[in-house]
């Protein structure tokens, strides 16, 4: 039997790119080159594809932010897509995570891992996400959103009727319905680019400012007290949720250096929870999987909450981070499933 020939992207448009650099390189060096004919294509920040000239077993995998060498640009992707079996998109953030490029495979009738058009562009959006999952009655962070439109912005209500304020009566409306501190969040956003947690009006006002930066939409959140967990799922029907594992971030939240940069902050697995809340948090991970309609794998963050226990959905990440010490690996060598193994699994739950 020939081999599969699987096409990985990786880089792309997004902010994630450098992360997704990371990621795709690892997971080019773990698929098992007896099985799988591999052919790595990187994506740069302009959107333009690139084939490696360079035989994969000299390829090493980078560190965040290092450049990619020993490219040549392939002149049409879209007949380059039509000879591969299989894409497996290895794609954090915008263009990527977000059912743009599922959505171009589709149209090629192209075979691909991960999740689909709509449960990609749901979790890449954390408004439309949290409209989800308060349908599957799902505990998350109380919050409001805007738009920015203008100099302006859109305060859009529960109901969502909207109204034009000053970004001061916005800074009004937030301090009479949440309480300081609060997360201000780019609605497309990843790897915490954007994100800032406001203590006071003043903050807040800067913040939405330059949330607005990343995109039109801005989540306002409520902070929660409480410890970050997050549970690996994979599956299509038949969803597997993995034991959990616990974030220390080694700055006030988990940022984008706290997460890339700051080797202080360290992940425990599996989290020392009580087993109730463990499995709680991994039904409540599929549950939240299959209400957004999720295929192939995700990530699903949440908090435990001081002193309640109560558990909160943060995000589910479509593409998480998959880099050889990222958490989404890491959960799944806990429940004996090693990397290469786990790259098998996702490819054979392509449909
Ligand atoms: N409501 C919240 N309460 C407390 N911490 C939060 C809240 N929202 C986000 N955070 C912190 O900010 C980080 C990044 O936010 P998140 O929504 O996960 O964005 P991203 O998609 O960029 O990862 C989280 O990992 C967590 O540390
Ligand atoms: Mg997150």
């Amino acid at each position: 039997m020939s081999k599969q020939k699987i096409g990985v992207l990786f880089g792309g448009m997004s902010t994630e790119h450098d992360v997704s650099v990371v990621s795709g390189t690892s997971v080019i060096k773990n698929l098992n080159q007896g099985k799988y004919e591999i052919l790595p294509i990187y994506i740069d920040k302009d959107g333009k594809w690139f084939a490696y000239t360079k035989p994969l077993d000299e390829i090493q995998v980078p560190t965040v932010g290092q450049k990619v060498t020993h490219i040549k640009e392939i002149s049409n992707p879209i007949e380059y897509i039509k000879n591969l079996d299989i894409v497996f998109p290895v794609l954090h953030g915008r263009y990527g995570e977000d059912g743009t490029i599922q959505g171009m495979l589709e149209l090629l009738s192209k075979k691909y891992v991960g999740c689909n058009i709509l449960s990609s562009s749901i979790c890449m959006d954390k408004v439309y996400a949290k409209v989800i999952f308060e349908k599957a009655e799902i505990d998350q962070a109380n919050y409001i959103y805007i738009r920015k439109c203008g100099k302006e912005y859109i305060y859009v209500d529960n109901t969502f009727t909207e109204e034009i304020c000053s970004v001061d009566k916005i800074g009004d409306i937030i301090e009479e319905k949440l309480q300081f501190p609060v997360f201000v969040k780019p609605s497309n956003s990843g790897s915490s680019v954007g994100i800032h947690k406001s203590h006071n009006k003043e903050e807040l006002i800067k913040h939405i400012e330059y949330a607005s930066q990343f995109d039109k939409k801005i989540l306002i959140e409520q902070t929660i007290l409480g410890r970050e967990v997050e549970c690996a799922v994979l599956g299509n029907e038949q969803v597997e949720a993995t034991c959990v594992g616990e974030i220390l971030p080694a700055e006030e939240f988990y940022t984008f250096d706290a997460k890339y940069k700051m080797a202080e902050s360290k992940v425990v697995l599996p989290a020392s929870l009580p087993q109730e809340i463990s499995e709680k948090i991994q039904n409540l991970a599929i549950k939240a999987f299959k209400a957004v309609g999720g295929t192939g794998l995700a990530r699903v963050d949440f908090f435990v909450e001081n002193g309640t226990n109560r558990i909160i959905i943060n995000e589910i990440n479509t593409m998480p981070g998959f880099t050889q010490i990222s958490m989404y690996p890491k959960l799944w060598e806990q429940m004996g499933v090693n990397y290469g193994q786990l790259l098998d699994k996702l490819i054979e739950l392509v449909e």
